[in-house]
């Protein structure tokens, strides 16, 4: 079955800027689909979604490190919806430690969850993207992605600078097919993930942001959908800053 709504899914969407961009596109009447592990927080979100009026998200509890439950996502979306129209690639995690401390394990997971998921979730929309021969792909990158980095971010870091040249070759080799690839480069967002920052490196980072305010999943998610959308029809290949000024 074909279904005549674009079909966008969302990694990392059961809060976050994952939630946040969920909901933005969820506002446009589209179909979502939405993974992340949090099994009950991605429940809540579709009946919240569904009483937007949208229609009923998909929603899989997987981890997107785990390339076989990717595989089988797919299989369903093709079967229930027939196509994808956008991939946001959003889900990732940050593990802090400073050279001499950093754990294999660490360094092994951040690498899975940032990079492979991220990898392999392209790997599967582009071939359903290409049956139609249009696409957009969101990935998040990150400002210590973009400019380098930050004390005891040396994994995070590499991860997302990883996104960045994942995001341009994929762009390339994409666009005869006219599927567009972008990465957003958040700066310092009120998420969880930040919430969980010592305090020190909290305020340092605040000190830094020119527009004076940490930003919002809300205006990641406007750069998300304008991305996912129509009006960016001749955008690709971008890593697009969204920072309150945090870096040039
Ligand atoms: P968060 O920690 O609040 O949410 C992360 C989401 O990813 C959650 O839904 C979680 O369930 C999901 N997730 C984590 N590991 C997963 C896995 N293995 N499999 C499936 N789902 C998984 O994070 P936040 O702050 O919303 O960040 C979202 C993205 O934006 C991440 O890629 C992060 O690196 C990036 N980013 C965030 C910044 C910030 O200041 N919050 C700054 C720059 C980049």
């Amino acid at each position: 079955m074909l279904i005549d709504v674009p079909v966008i899914v969302i990694t990392g969407a059961s809060r976050g800027i994952g939630r946040a961009t969920a909901l933005r596109c969820a506002k446009e009447g589209v179909q979502t689909v939405l993974v992340a592990t949090d099994a009950d927080r991605l429940q809540k979100l579709r009946s919240e979604i569904v009483e937007l009026g949208a229609p009923e998200p998909m929603i899989a509890a997987f981890d997107v490190a785990d390339s076989s439950s990717i595989a089988d996502l797919f299989a369903a979306i093709f079967k229930q919806f027939g196509r994808v129209d956008g991939l946001v690639n959003n889900a990732g995690i940050m593990r802090d430690g400073l050279l001499g401390m950093i754990k294999d394990d660490d360094i092994d997971r951040v690498l899975a969850v940032n990079v492979k998921g991220t990898i392999v979730f392209m790997q599967y929309a582009a071939r359903l993207m290409g049956r139609r021969r249009e696409g957009s792909i969101v990935n998040l990158a990150s400002i210590v992605g973009t400019h380098g980095g930050s004390p005891g971010l040396t994994v995070y870091g590499a991860s997302k600078a990883a996104v960045i040249g994942a995001t341009r070759s994929a762009a390339k080799e994409l666009a005869p097919k006219n599927i567009r690839v972008n990465a957003i480069a958040p700066g310092f967002i009120e998420t969880d993930m930040t919430a969980a920052m010592k305090k020190e490196s909290y305020d340092m980072r605040v000190a830094q942001i020119g527009i004076g305010r940490m930003g919002t999943p809300e205006e990641i998610a406007e750069v998300a959908w304008f991305l996912l959308s129509p009006a960016s029809s001749y955008v690709s290949g971008q890593i697009i800053g969204v920072d309150g000024q945090m870096v040039m």
